[in-house]
């Protein structure tokens, strides 16, 4: 009996297989504590008959050597594991683990670029608040108090009165409060308006304003700046299409729809099938708006436009929603390096 369990243990201790600290310990606890299955077969000497006792002793004694060489053994190796990898950490010439790096949003990315381009025409920056008043962001647009073009924009409104802005112009008269003719500025900025979204709809989406005012400014330097941003941005020639358009701050306005990049002009569902999206409008600053900015309209002259920012980027990207763009997805948005 005895003998049988010795050569189980034996068989036990040979197929053993210790991988961690928690299995070492365990190991000690089964095999050499006071506690142990090899001690508890040390206990059972006494039943052993004198003839036998001698050669069943070796036998403990060789299966508890052989447990003791189990433990030294693992333990070393584990021990070598972790001294092996205080070495490695210790060594300053081993490349470093690669860390993930950011990206910029396809929306950053282009905004920088249109600022790179419109600096390089001698633009200046100009600002405004997202939380506007009535007076910049309608009136002194030329927009008649209750005249239905102010439904153009469906506008949120605070019970004060205040309202967020609908559309970067605020930013043209923000602007003319502040510095006088002649200015070539950019306004970039977010907007909001009521809207259901869709492919090409955002209730909050991104503008950028450009307007000129100087001496003898004319509707060909309008299409020529029009032209080279959409050149610069996109490094090829895109298609695209000048329409009138009403605004009230504009006299002649103008509506800039580009090509839709994602079918080439054919008509998909981003572009409704008409094959081209609406971009950029644009015009001549209406006088009146000149004189609310305090500014003469005998004298000066100017061009102004509203980029869509948002959809300039979904042409740049050929990406099929816009809602794609504030989604907060870092899978999307970590594609654009
Ligand atoms: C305006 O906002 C005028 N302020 C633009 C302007 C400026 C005209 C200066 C003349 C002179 P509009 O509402 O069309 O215009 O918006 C301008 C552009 O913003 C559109 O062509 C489109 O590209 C983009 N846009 C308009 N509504 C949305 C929306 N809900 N979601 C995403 N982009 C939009």
């Amino acid at each position: 009996m005895l003998n049988e369990r010795i050569l189980s243990i034996q068989n036990e201790l040979q197929i053993a297989e210790i991988e961690s600290e928690e299995m070492l310990e365990t190991f000690r606890l089964t095999y050499l504590s006071k506690n142990g299955v090899i001690q508890a077969l040390f206990k059972e000497m006494g039943s052993v008959p004198p003839e036998s006792r001698a050669e069943m002793g070796q036998k403990m004694n060789a299966l508890k050597t052989l447990a003791q060489e189990k433990f030294q053994q693992a333990k070393s190796k584990l021990e070598g594991v972790q001294s092996d990898s205080f070495r490695a950490a210790d060594d300053i010439s081993i490349p470093a683990d690669p860390t993930p790096a950011g990206s910029l949003h396809p929306l950053s990315i282009t905004h920088r670029d249109i600022k790179q381009i419109f600096y390089r025409l001698g633009f200046t920056i100009a600002d405004g608040p997202e939380l506007e008043d009535d007076f910049h962001n309608f009136t002194a647009l030329n927009f008649p108090p209750d005249h239905p073009a102010r439904d153009m924009q469906d506008t949120f409104y605070f019970e004060n009165g205040a309202i967020l802005r609908t559309h970067t112009s605020a930013i043209q008269v923000r602007g003319m409060e502040k510095i006088k003719p002649p200015f070539k500025v950019i306004g970039p900025g977010k907007v909001f308006r009521v809207e259901r979204p869709d492919a090409t709809h955002e209730a909050a989406f991104h503008q950028l304003e450009g307007m000129v005012v100087g001496e003898d400014i004319n509707v060909a330097q309008l299409i020529s700046t029009m032209k080279t941003l959409l050149s610069e941005i996109f490094k090829r020639d895109v298609d695209v299409r000048l329409r009138p358009g009403f605004f009230p701050f504009v006299e002649p306005g103008f509506e800039l729809d580009i090509a839709c990049q994602l079918c080439g002009g054919k008509g998909c569902s981003v572009c409704k099938h008409i094959g081209w999206i609406e971009l950029m409008p644009c015009g001549m600053v209406h006088p009146n708006v000149l004189r609310s900015g305090g500014i003469d309209p005998e004298k000066y002259s100017g061009f102004a436009f509203g980029l869509g920012l948002d959809r300039l980027v979904m042409m740049r990207y050929k990406i099929e929603d816009i809602r794609n763009l504030h989604s907060g997805d870092l899978r999307f948005s970590g594609q654009f390096v």
